[in-house]
């Protein structure tokens, strides 16, 4: 194949372009995500934003890398799963530059996505993928050729929770990020932690997962006194605790020795060691890919289009997107 894939992710927040080469080498992508003041993110919002930047960006990726529009001979896009109206921009940019361009479209599945960069990022080949982002949080593994979800969250995404809980005490949107730095200032005056008075319900439910019960239980705890720096520890020590146990039980039935982090809290730290410790106590290997390409990234969608265009190209009149497609809804046909 000759000529450049670009990747086109809209699945929520996050407008982003990114670039695979002839080789399916990855480029990093352009990215812009929509950050309210206050409140949630409204889909209808988030897809005006995604339209008013998506020209400047798509400029810029190409920029970035010396490239001009005739450079790009695929054009990737997420067809699913995600928020309809964002969905809806991505899959509209993609037809238009698609049909400008003479090339083929291609639509993917965004989860299924997130665990090939990380394969190809992390030179791991056969790995049960723990994704824990904003909206999602699943525990996948391939079995008889397609990636299964052997366990995932029954209400919120963990991303999600961590972002409701940091709104309710005055923390911006991404509030991911912050309260990891609130649960490490907590051990640095800490460094012996104990979780006396800092108890939250369990979050494991067989092989799925349900947080809602502990957010409200952190909300509790705060306003029975406790410090915020404390709450932010326990409660990623319990909601990280409670992802890697179903992924080791996810490893123990299938067999698999990696692990595979993916989804934008797969950038926290505390997170990778817990999946470290957990690989290295099973003799097996933990891995997790740069965090851009953790984040939703386009760079990604690019990549899975790449490896799925020699098999199958989405017409026009079936490039609807699926607000609803399910990681097990796309046969594996590339290695
Ligand atoms: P998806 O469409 O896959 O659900 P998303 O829109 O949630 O994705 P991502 O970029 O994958 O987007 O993830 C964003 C989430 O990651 C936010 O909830 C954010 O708080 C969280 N996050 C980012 N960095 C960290 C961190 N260091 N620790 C914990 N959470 C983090
Ligand atoms: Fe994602």
């Amino acid at each position: 194949m000759t000529g450049w894939t670009l990747g086109i992710e809209t699945t929520a927040h996050t407008l982003s372009f990114g670039l695979v080469d002839s080789e399916g080498t990855p480029y990093p992508a352009a990215s812009d995500t929509l950050r309210p003041d206050k409140g949630g993110i409204h889909p209808r919002e988030a897809a005006d934003h995604h339209k008013d930047v998506s020209g400047s960006l798509f400029t810029q990726v190409l920029e970035m890398h010396g490239l001009t529009p005739s450079d790009i001979t695929t054009v990737a896009y997420s067809q699913g799963p995600g928020l309809g109206p964002c969905l809806r921009v991505g899959a509209a940019i993609a037809r238009g530059l698609a049909t400008r361009l003479k090339a083929p479209l291609i639509g993917v599945n965004h989860c299924v996505a997130h665990i090939e960069i990380g394969r190809q990022q992390c030179g791991c080949d056969d790995p049960v993928l723990l994704y824990v982002s904003g909206g999602n949080t699943q525990v996948i593994a391939r079995l008889n050729g397609r990636y299964r979800v052997l366990g995932e969250t029954l209400d919120i995404g963990i991303g999600n929770m961590l972002d409701k809980f940091a709104r309710t005490q005055g923390i911006p949107f991404p509030g991911g990020p912050v309260i990891e730095k609130k649960a490490l200032e907590y051990l640095r005056m800490n460094p012996e932690p104990s979780m006396e008075g800092l108890r939250l319900p369990y979050a494991v439910r067989g092989m799925d997962l349900a947080f809602s019960g502990l957010m409200t239980a952190a909300q509790r705890l705060i306003e029975n006194g406790a410090s915020l720096e404390a709450v932010c520890w326990s409660l990623q020590e319990h909601a990280f605790a409670a992802c890697v146990e179903v992924a080791e039980r996810a490893m123990a039935h299938t067999g698999k020795s990696e692990l595979l982090l993916g989804g934008g809290v797969a950038c926290n730290e505390r997170m990778r060691t817990m999946c470290h410790e957990m690989s290295n106590d099973r003799e097996g290997s933990s891995h997790a890919p740069p965090k851009m390409y953790c984040i939703d990234n386009g760079t990604m969608i690019a990549r899975l289009g790449w490896l799925e265009i020699s098999k199958r190209q989405t017409p026009l009149d079936e490039s609807a997107i699926d607000q609803y497609l399910r990681t097990d809804q796309t046969p594996i046909v590339w290695s």
